[in-house]
């Protein structure tokens, strides 16, 4: 089969090389997925388990990306609850080889059944950003209708889905970033946005939840902005950051199969919609993730079209 492999940490995105690789076979408990497309995040590479096993082993070369929407192809031995020739989409393990090929064995517990309604493409794009956004404000943030939130990179990918479903969800919504990302945080919802660039995140006054994924001084601020016994949630990484008598949560996504039919359900019903940047072919893919082009929205590639 077609796939993309890392080798050399060091080299980045230029490192990358398409491939014939083996196809997998499915353990117990997995599937094999003919993958139709496939979701990168622009900066997987710099994340361990890219290059590394949950023993901290190199397990290079490595397959990256981990969101995927295809059709099952194989079952491994006591594999329930999908049947070959389903439609399904999900989110691979960080530490195994992903989605940038044309099949990939998963564990079943990662994927979801894809309804015929939905495109590959908009699948792909849905998991880790749909994922995040949900376990940020509700499993972690706890939001409820009514509280107030500030979400940074709201034009982001990640910020985007999230001040969808913090909007759905009755809450007042402050989006954040640069200048540029005013309109886009507008037009996916936020009643108000702050220019990190040139305003002051202190100037919106005090809120129940910030959700952070810029990481860095942006978090340390953040903390300062919640009223006392609100939540900073971070998917940027651990922080030293805590607002007063709250608390402070960093965490990273996983997969959950009802969370995903409930995210694809909203797109069906027109309540959310997705970011979606680029969208390439295996060919194409590499060029695409070229680091000196500055991407906006999710980048999909289309492995099969
Ligand atoms: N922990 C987890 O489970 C998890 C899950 C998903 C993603 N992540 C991480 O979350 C981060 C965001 O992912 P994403 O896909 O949403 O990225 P993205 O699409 O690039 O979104 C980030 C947004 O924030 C803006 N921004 C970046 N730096 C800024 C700054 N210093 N000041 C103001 N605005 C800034 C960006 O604007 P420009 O486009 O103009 O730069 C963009 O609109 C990534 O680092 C990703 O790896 C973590």
């Amino acid at each position: 089969m077609k796939a993309i492999i890392v080798t050399n940490e060091a080299e980045g995105t230029a490192g990358m090389k398409l491939t014939e690789w083996p196809e997998p076979r499915p353990a117990i408990n997995e599937v094999i997925v003919q993958v139709h497309a496939s979701g990168f995040t622009h900066d997987e590479l710099t994340w361990p388990a890219t290059w590394t096993d949950r023993y901290d082993v190199n397990r290079t070369p490595s397959i990256p990306g981990h969101e995927l929407a295809g059709v099952v192809t194989a079952l491994g031995y006591g594999t329930t609850g999908f049947s070959v020739g389903q439609r399904v989409f999900g989110l691979s393990d960080w530490y195994r080889n992903g989605s940038l090929a044309e099949y990939i064995a998963i564990e079943a517990r990662n994927l979801a059944p894809l309804p015929g309604d939905v495109d590959f493409t908009v699948g792909a794009a849905l998991v880790m950003p749909g994922l995040t956004a949900w376990q940020g404000l509700f499993d972690h943030g706890q939001l409820q209708s009514g509280q107030s939130v500030i979400i940074h990179g709201a034009a982001g990918v990640v910020g985007s889905m999230a001040v969808q479903l913090a909007r759905e969800a009755g809450a007042y919504v402050i989006g954040s970033g640069r200048a540029s990302g005013r309109q886009t945080a507008h037009d996916f919802g936020v009643h108000e946005y702050i220019d990190l660039d040139n305003g002051n995140l202190e100037e919106v006054g005090k809120v129940d939840l910030v959700f952070d994924v810029l990481g860095g001084e942006i978090t340390t601020k953040s903390a300062g902005v919640i009223r006392t016994g609100g939540t900073l949630v971070t998917i940027a990484g651990p922080t030293q950051a805590r607002p007063v008598g709250g608390r402070t949560i960093d965490f990273i996504v996983e997969a959950n199969r009802q969370q995903l039919v409930d995210i694809v359900q909203r797109v069906r019903d027109g309540r959310l919609k997705t970011n979606i940047g680029n969208v390439v072919t295996i060919d194409e893919a590499i060029a695409a993730f070229a680091p000196n082009v500055r991407l906006k929205g999710k980048t999909i590639i289309r492995i099969r079209s």
